[in-house]
């Protein structure tokens, strides 16, 4: 297909550890950071990347930027090894590290972008067209002039973020680009994603932990844990996928004993005439109400998805639970 703009089959990264354990003794130990990876992501695309600490994330994205050498498989962007042609790929694709800035630090923000417009031989046009537009976009206007090292977080993250777009990357990679912002400017950054990703048709790959971004951003998701993926597909499976339960919460016309739902819906709590049954999220709840319509005097009742912060912390359980292969 000429669609898929990033293609990974059975990618690997195994780091060798050197630790020092004692006095001249040194402990060696490989650590697989990333397991045989496949997937592909079409242009165009805007996909979570999620997983725990020390999943493998980052990893991933080394190796997609060509920082980092995989020591297996088979890594494709726009056609291009990452590792082997890093530079003739850097004009095509956009880094952000949330956690590291790659602006200079001493000089004013705008130094940083007349930098870039040199290293990335940007004409002079097309420079001037993307500073205006990401400027407006990403309301950076009155921090030009500023040294970056007196940007707020938030300020600082917009300002990589356009560093990162100055010369029209067909894919942009952000690790963690909300990480410590407040809420406000984690709305400006979603915000500006989205509109990039309709707009331009810019193809996106997110790595974060906030998952109101994916929840925002993202329609379809990749759950990496231990170095493998464990899930890939749309956010609405991952209900299912996590085996996660909603939540039906009945008010009755008075106090009355637990309603007796068909199993496995169950009443996991009363109140006075509330009660709260849990039911598994892949079920209907259409047939459920209407059985206790049918037997039960209703008031009022209402349907709790499930939240998906609990889903994806179950499915870090189970995974954590089960024998590495
Ligand atoms: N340069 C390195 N040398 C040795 N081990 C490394 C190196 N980089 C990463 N690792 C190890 O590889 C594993 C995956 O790390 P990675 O940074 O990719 O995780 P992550 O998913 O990005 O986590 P986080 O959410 O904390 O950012 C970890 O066990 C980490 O300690
Ligand atoms: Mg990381």
């Amino acid at each position: 297909m000429d669609d898929v703009f990033i293609e990974l089959d059975g990618v690997e990264k195994v780091f060798d550890v050197r630790r020092k354990t004692g006095f001249l003794k040194r402990e060696r130990r490989r650590v697989r950071a990333v397991d045989s990876i496949s997937f592909t992501v079409a242009r165009g695309e805007m996909v979570g990347y999620i997983g725990p600490n020390g999943a493998g994330k980052s990893t991933t994205i080394k190796m997609l930027t060509g920082i980092l050498t995989p020591s297996g498989g088979r890594l494709r962007v726009a056609g291009i090894d990452p590792s082997r042609e890093r530079t003739r790929l850097a004009h095509r694709i956009g880094v952000v590290f949330g956690q590291r800035t790659t602006l200079w630090w001493d000089l004013p923000l705008i130094d940083s972008y007349k930098l870039m417009h040199r290293m990335y031989r940007i004409p002079d046009a097309r420079y001037r067209e993307n500073l205006s537009r990401l400027t407006e976009l990403l309301d950076l206007g009155d921090l030009l002039d500023v040294p970056v090292r007196q940007l707020s977080l938030g300020q600082r993250m917009r300002g990589d973020i356009a560093a990162a777009l100055l010369h029209d990357p067909e894919v942009l990679y952000l690790d963690e680009p909300t990480i410590g912002l407040d809420v406000i400017s984690k709305t400006r950054v979603r915000d500006f994603l989205r509109q990039l990703n309709a707009e331009r048709a810019t193809t996106v790959l997110l790595t974060t932990h906030d998952l109101q971004d994916i929840e925002q951003l993202c329609s379809r998701v990749m759950v990496i844990d231990h170095g493998r993926l464990v899930y890939d597909g749309a956010l609405d499976g991952l209900h299912e996928a996590g085996e996660s339960e909603r939540t039906l919460v009945v008010d009755l016309e008075r106090e009355l004993p637990p309603i007796e739902a068909p199993p496995p819906a169950r009443v996991v709590r009363v109140e006075g005439a509330r009660q709260w049954l849990a039911f598994p999220a892949s079920a209907s709840a259409s047939e459920l109400v209407s059985r206790i319509a049918a037997e039960y005097p209703l008031v009022d009742l209402s349907v709790r998805e499930p939240d998906i912060e609990a889903v994806i912390a179950k499915m870090y359980e189970d995974r954590a639970g089960r024998p590495v292969t």
